[in-house]
Order: structure tokens, then C-alpha cells, then sequence
């Protein structure tokens, strides 16, 4: 028996809903086909918007979107993707393939998606090829109410009202993709850009995201922060809101990645143990950012995460086409249960990407869509968004027969939902193990509980001949005691509890 301990009354942070944020480059399939096929598709959309993705983003109420890169977003040069589509330049998309983009889908269009979904923004400059003036011209056009150039060409047109930019990213990857720079000089840059960032509407505040640290990169975090981290009063903001943090799990190694479908047991508990790392990433470059920010008021935002494998065979490398399996659900499982733990520090995560490309949580190919089994585990963790993470233990052992590569056998994460209803939610990584779970839960008379699994074998996926082989099922074994509750919970499986 494996004793849990779940505190309702311990509130320790409130589980921001942007954790569960996406990510969408213009990289492959993910904006073009993915989300977006014109107006003049047989494919049913509004305005050039899949109707079918959208409704599926919506059922997992996607919080913020990040666009347009990634490494993209340091090559993309805003005015080429406004005004009249036909005129729009077309430029070569240098990182991912060498195709055309032609900039059919650009400001405008996004928040188009934006408002479709009903998610907050978040928009990534180019600071690596781009100039200040640039992006502050573009802040100007989003943003900018009165009469000014920027904001006379945007009603011009079509659209009259500013829009509204939650979050702003200055630069993505500037160590790499995004300029090859030394944390010295981006730091002193990233104080030059973030200064014309400016918040024409003072009610509206832009968040100002910092580029972050690549996996350990802790010196990154620190030199940035030296530079860059500035002390102020509770009605000033300081040179940043938010650092970010990138971290992917490559199963086998950052050159050769690994199939995203055939892969053996030492291979699942490899990429899971990677996936756990999260953790510990978090942890250290925390400990860095309370140095200079104890009371957290600078989020730690990992806006990109997930897993890499080498892309499907017969597909274009540059796309980043993979499948996703079970594997996948619980690299997923696992990491937002790490994020809600961490929900002090981590303000902000986007997932690497929504639609085609690495652990996107839907795939298309024509008409077609599936939902991934990354799909699944965001839909019934989404109770967590705005929640109140509050204080929970589990007993674990580790598993896994190599000793370099073992994880605990169970993860969780317990929020109270403003109503007092309380979600748990749960990870097993062993493949063949089932585990039973006597919880205590402290102060509560539980009365009524609603349970909800994804479980599978490890290999199971979705394809578009079978796009409902891994779903969403009803748990009902779960038994109310004295103490709180009891239930088993299957081998490989992500499960979410309901208790009242
Ligand atoms: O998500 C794919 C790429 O990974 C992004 O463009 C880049 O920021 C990262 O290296």
C-alpha cells in the first residue's frame, strides 16, 4: 500500500493558468495547414481559421499563446505580414526547411486566432536581426490608441482598436538561433530593447519576457540577471517580468534524437527520467533568480518545453513532424505536475508546439485532425489553471532497471479550486506496475469523487485511421474511507480525481 498525504487547508501558491500555455512558430505545418488555411479553403474555417482546431483549443482552454518564434521570431521583420495579403513580400523561413513564407498569416491574423481561442497573448520580437525601432514601432501598431503613425497605418488597415499584448518576449535563444550572443551582451541589449517596450495604455502592462538559460546553462542565468535584474518600488516594474527557460527531452541524445514510436522499455524510462530533470532545472536556476528576487515577483517562464525525437520517416526534417504516444502523455503528466509544484517561481510555460510540430497536442494531414495523447492530459489537468496548489506528499520508489536512468513510480500535484473542490492529479511510470493509494486527506470529508484516466500500453497512439485509441476514460475505482480515499491506479496511466 502506498500511504498519500493531501493538506486542503496548506495553500502554498496559486497555480497561474499560463502553465498550461502553447507555443506556435511559423515552423512546418504548425501555423500553415495547422491552424491556419485561408479563408478560401474547402477546409470549414472562419476567417482562414481550421474550425476544427480551434474547437478542440478551446476544450482545453488554452490560456496564452506564444507566436511567432522560437528561432523564427529574430529573422521576422513584423511589416512584411500586414496590409493587403497579395502584397505581402515573401521571405525564405532560413531555419525551418528553406520554404516560402509568405507572410499570409501575420499580426493581424494572430490575434484573430487569439480572440477565436479567447487566450491571452504573447508576442516574441526580434531583437537578434531586428532594430529597437522596429520593435517599438511594432508595440506602437498593437498597442497604441491616440494618433501616431504606427497606429494610423493599423486602423488603415482594418483595424481600428489596439489590440492587447500580455507578454513580450525581447529576443528567443539569443546564446543561439537568435544572434550568437555572450550573456554580457545580450544582457546590455535586452536593457536597450525592454526600454522602448513601452506601455502605451497604463493600464495595460506588457510583460517584458528576459531570454533565458538553455537546460543548465546556469552561468546564462546569472550573468543576465547581474545585468538585467533591477530592484524597484511595488508600483514600478523593473527591467523584466519574466525569465525564460527552455528545456527539451531528447530520448537518446541532442544529435541522434530517436523514434518518436518504436522504442523499448530502457528508452521509456530514459525519457522519462530526462522529463523529471525538469525538476531539478528549476530548482537551480530558481535558487539563482531568489538571489536577486526572494519575493518572486519575476516569473520563471519555460516557454519552451517537451519532447524532441527525430522526425517522422518520410517527412521533411525541417518540419519537426513527430507522433506521440503514451510516452508522451506522460513526459506531459509529469512536467505539469513539476510546474503546478513550482508554481511560486514558474509563471508561465508553453508547450513545444500546438499543432505538427514536436509534442504538438493535435496533428492534421488534409481535412483531417487528431488529438494527441498530450491532448488528453492537458484536457483534464485544465482544472488546475487558477487553482491553488496546496500541500500533498506521496510515497515513491524508483524504478526502471537501469540505475542511471530510474524515476520515481508516481508523480502529483493537489489544487483547490475556488469553489473548495479539489483536484488531484496523478502520474505512473511504471510499465507493467499498478499501485494502490491510501490517501489521508487532512480536515475534509470527502463525499462524492469523479475520476478521469488516460491509460494505455507504452507504444499506443493515435493515427488517422484510429484517432480515438487513446482517450479520455471514466475512472471509477476509487473508494471513499475514514481517512479520505482509496483507489489503484494502473500501470502507465495519467489520471485526474475530482473530491467534494
Ligand atoms: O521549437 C523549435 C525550436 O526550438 C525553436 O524555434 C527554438 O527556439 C528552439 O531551439
Amino acid at each position: 500500500m502506498t500511504r498519500m498525504v493531501i493538506d486542503p487547508n496548506r495553500k502554498l501558491s496559486r497555480i497561474s493558468r499560463e502553465i498550461y500555455g502553447h507555443f506556435s512558430e511559423h515552423l512546418g505545418r504548425c501555423i500553415y495547414e495547422g491552424i491556419y488555411v485561408g479563408k478560401d479553403s474547402s477546409i470549414e474555417n472562419v476567417n482562414g481559421m481550421r474550425s476544427d482546431v480551434v474547437e478542440a483549443l478551446k476544450r482545453i482552454r488554452v490560456p496564452v499563446l506564444r507566436w511567432p518564434g522560437g528561432c523564427f521570431a529574430d529573422e521576422y521583420h513584423w511589416m512584411d505580414g500586414i496590409g493587403p495579403v497579395d502584397a505581402r513580400k515573401k521571405m525564405i523561413n532560413t531555419n525551418w526547411g528553406g520554404v516560402v513564407e509568405d507572410n499570409s498569416f501575420g499580426t493581424h491574423e494572430y490575434f484573430e486566432l487569439c480572440r477565436q481561442l479567447g487566450c491571452e497573448t504573447y508576442i516574441n520580437g526580434n531583437l537578434g536581426s531586428g532594430t529597437i525601432r522596429e520593435m517599438s514601432e511594432w508595440i506602437e501598431y498593437m498597442t497604441f490608441d491616440g494618433v501616431s503613425p504606427m497606429s494610423e497605418l493599423r486602423k488603415k488597415n482594418g483595424h481600428s482598436d489596439p489590440w492587447r499584448v500580455d507578454f513580450f518576449g525581447i529576443g528567443n535563444e539569443n546564446w543561439g538561433c537568435g544572434g550568437n550572443m555572450n550573456p554580457d551582451y545580450y544582457a546590455n541589449e535586452y536593457r536597450r530593447y525592454q526600454t522602448f517596450v513601452r506601455d502605451y495604455n497604463s493600464k495595460q502592462h506588457i510583460q517584458r519576457i528576459c531570454c533565458g538559460a538553455p537546460h543548465e546553462d546556469y552561468d546564462w542565468t546569472k550573468e543576465v540577471l547581474a545585468t538585467c535584474f533591477r530592484r524597484t518600488s511595488e508600483e514600478q516594474h523593473g527591467f523584466m517580468d519574466g525569465l525564460s527557460l527552455h528545456y527539451y527531452v531528447y530520448p537518446e541524445g541532442i544529435e541522434i534524437k530517436g523514434s518518436s514510436t518504436e522504442f523499448d522499455e530502457k528508452s521509456w524510462y530514459k525519457t522519462l527520467n530526462k522529463a523529471v530533470y525538469m525538476d531539478e532545472l528549476i530548482r537551480r536556476h530558481g535558487a539563482i533568480m531568489d538571489e536577486y528576487d526572494p519575493e518572486k515577483k519575476i516569473g520563471m517562464i519555460v516557454d519552451e518545453w517537451g519532447t524532441w525525437y527525430t522526425c517522422e520517416p518520410g517527412t521533411n526534417p525541417g518540419f519537426l513532424y513527430q507522433q506521440n504516444t503514451m510516452r508522451d502523455a506522460l513526459v506531459a503528466g509529469i512536467t505539469l505536475n513539476i510546474f503546478n509544484k513550482h508554481s511560486d517561481r514558474v509563471k508561465m510555460a508553453n508547450l513545444a508546439q500546438i499543432v505538427n510540430v514536436l509534442q504538438a497536442v493535435i496533428l492534421t494531414e488534409g481535412e483531417k485532425m487528431i488529438k494527441t495523447p498530450t491532448y488528453h492530459v492537458f484536457d483534464i489537468y485544465k482544472y488546475h489553471q487558477d487553482a491553488e496548489l496546496v500541500e500533498s506528499s506521496i510515497e515513491t520508489k524508483q524504478i526502471g532497471e537501469e540505475e542511471e536512468w530510474q524515476v520515481p513510480n508516481l508523480t502529483e500535484s493537489v489544487s483547490v479550486a475556488p469553489d473548495g473542490t479539489i483536484h488531484l492529479t496523478m502520474t505512473n511510470l511504471s510499465i507493467g506496475e499498478s499501485y494502490d493509494i491510501e490517501t489521508t486527506i487532512v480536515d475534509r470529508n470527502i463525499t462524492s469523487v469523479k475520476g478521469e484516466i488516460i491509460t494505455e500500453e507504452m507504444h499506443a497512439m493515435n493515427t488517422f485511421d484510429m484517432p480515438d485509441h487513446v482517450t479520455v476514460e471514466a475512472f471509477d475505482g476509487t473508494w471513499i474511507t475514514e481517512k479520505g480515499i482509496r483507489f489503484t491506479i494502473p500501470a502507465c496511466s495519467v489520471l485526474h480525481l475530482e473530491l467534494r
